[in-house]
């Protein structure tokens, strides 16, 4: 149990924007290639104590399917997941950000292991189509608030600028 307030102090101690900076440099770094986003989302894992399993899976629009680029966390099964399957199915559908406080009370929802308990699948749109996603994992309820958002918002759309340049 972590008292709420405690959680709070916490959550206000994260250098947000010196996060979004290291981010952006690894996106701007050269060529956008699988080793920079290994890093954003090591990065990303390594100093947002609630963020437990970070992962950009890419899409296959000609397959329906979701390919697990690079992660950092636990080891998952679903490196492969289908259109409409799960959140990031959901997300490849939609093209909007899914923000789920507890994956506990979804029905269309893949586990990737029995600690999660929320969940942010954020679309990365290459101007108007979408490439890829950002997905992060959290052992705890509902601990995304605005800051998360902000910042998960604005690496998606760096990494979406830089599409076009990517090398894979
Ligand atoms: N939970 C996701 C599957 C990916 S794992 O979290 C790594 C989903 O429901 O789509």
């Amino acid at each position: 149990y972590i008292h709420p307030l405690f959680q709070r102090i916490r959550g206000d101690m994260i250098q947000w924007k010196k996060i979004e900076q290291q981010a952006n440099e690894m996106i701007s770094a050269a060529a956008l290639d699988k080793s920079a986003l290994q890093k954003v989302c090591s990065m990303l894992q390594q100093t947002v104590a609630h963020y437990d399993w970070v992962g950009i899976y890419t899409m296959d629009p000609e397959e329906r399917r979701l390919d697990l680029l690079c992660f950092e966390g636990l080891p998952t099964e679903h490196t492969s997941i289908p259109y409409g399957k799960g959140i990031c199915g959901q997300v490849a559908e939609s093209g909007e950000a899914l923000f789920v406080d507890d994956v506990r009370l979804e029905d269309n929802y893949i586990s990737c292991n029995v600690l999660v308990r929320s969940e942010v699948v954020y679309p990365i749109f290459s101007g108007d189509r979408l490439v890829a996603q950002l997905d992060i994992d959290s052992n705890k309820t509902a601990p995304f608030g605005p800051e998360d958002r902000k910042l998960i918002g604005r690496i998606c759309e760096q990494i979406g600028e830089k599409w076009p340049l990517a090398d894979f």
